[in-house]
């Protein structure tokens, strides 16, 4: 075995080795039969690029901006809790290689670190992602709390009304480890309150927007018509996000749903998407098809079982690179070249 792990696949073996099995499925895992889980990665792979060649690569540029951030490059962290099972250092050491890669962290309202602990550790870009558990009052708090440790948008999930059936998790029956326990909510709500059924309504999304200056941005969308509703209550970004196929089984793949979004916003708002992210050319077809940028859930999450905060940086160093071949390989100097040019499906 190589000491230097060549691709993410690569890391996710490392990772593999190192974790107990319930760990290694539920990061990996699906819902039911896990068809959206393949899906996301399938549909990647048929799209197919159309290099342009004989143009100047000497020096790539992969630099970009969402939602007024720079960043080093169009992948950003995606929200993921219970970190701590993964690693020791848990949401820390994501966010502080987020923070040291140049991309923003987002924080999910199920970490194993709480809001302020994060804010502490890493003064990089950050997100705090926000499931609807315990109601407005407990939201309103979470927001508030996240706003003054200096948090820039509020990433509200709006797949998950219910707790979705993921059969490995079912059959392995984790143990409980104190460490899984979300800090967000002590003191909030009980431990045992903390089902993950987060519903959440249109009505809900107002209201958010009147209690934070935060942009919001929704993540779980992957119909136009939600997408277009998401500009008319004035929403400054999406993911297009089928929550890497851990909420409705049979979802369609995300860089499938991605052209007709586009589309219908019509640069409106932000059109960020995630799934099934591994590779430099996935991040380059996401581009293509319109995304202004990826977000990574389980590539990076891989890093950080096998390595912690320098397995976290060794993912996004990967990612990087492979990016850069890809955009020379493909006649792209800049993430302004990428166009629906480049790949046919
Ligand atoms: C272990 C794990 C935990 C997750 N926890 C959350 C969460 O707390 N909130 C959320 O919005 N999404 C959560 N997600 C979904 C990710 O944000 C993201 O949508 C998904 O991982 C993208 O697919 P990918 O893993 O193929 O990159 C989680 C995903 C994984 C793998």
């Amino acid at each position: 075995v190589s000491a230097k792990p060549c691709n993410v696949d690569d890391v996710e073996a490392l990772a593999r080795e190192k974790l107990p099995q319930w760990v290694y499925d539920f990061i990996a895992g699906g819902t039911e039969d896990e068809l959206t889980l393949r899906a996301n990665r399938d549909a990647f792979q048929r799209l197919v690029l159309l290099p342009r060649v004989l143009i100047d690569v000497g020096h790539i540029d992969t630099t970009t901006d969402v939602l007024g951030h720079v960043l080093r490059m169009p992948v950003l962290l995606a929200p993921a809790g219970s970190q701590r099972v993964m690693h020791p250092e848990g949401e820390i050491a994501s966010a502080r290689s987020a923070a040291d890669f140049g991309t923003v962290f987002t924080l999910s309202s199920t970490a194993t670190s709480s809001i302020e602990e994060v804010a502490e550790a890493s003064n990089g870009p950050k997100w705090f992602q926000l499931y609807m558990i315990g109601g407005r009052p407990v939201a309103e708090r979470l927001v508030q709390r996240a706003e003054e440790a200096g948090y820039q948008a509020v990433c509200l999930t709006v797949d998950s009304a219910r707790h979705s059936k993921r059969e490995r998790d079912i059959r392995n029956q984790p143990p409980f480890q104190a460490e899984m326990a979300p800090r967000n909510f002590e003191g909030l709500l009980d431990y045992s309150q903390i089902a993950h059924n987060a519903r959440v309504t249109w009505e809900d999304v107002d209201w958010l927007c009147s209690i934070t200056s935060m942009p919001i941005v929704l993540k779980g969308i992957v119909r136009p018509d939600d997408a277009l509703r998401a500009v008319e209550h004035g929403i400054r970004g999406i993911v297009v996000s089928n929550h890497g196929g851990r909420q409705l089984d049979g979802t369609i793949a995300t860089i499938d749903a991605l052209p007709d979004i586009v589309g219908a916003v019509n640069g409106r708002t932000e059109v960020l998407l995630d799934g099934g992210v591994r590779r430099g050319t996935d991040i380059l077809k996401a581009l293509a098809l319109g995304a202004q940028a990826v977000l990574v859930g389980r590539a990076y999450l891989w890093g950080l079982a096998a390595a912690g905060q320098h397995g976290v940086s060794d993912v996004l160093e990967l990612l990087r690179y492979e990016l850069e071949i890809a955009m020379a390989l493909a006649g792209c100097p800049t993430i302004a070249d990428i166009d629906a040019s480049m790949v046919r499906r």
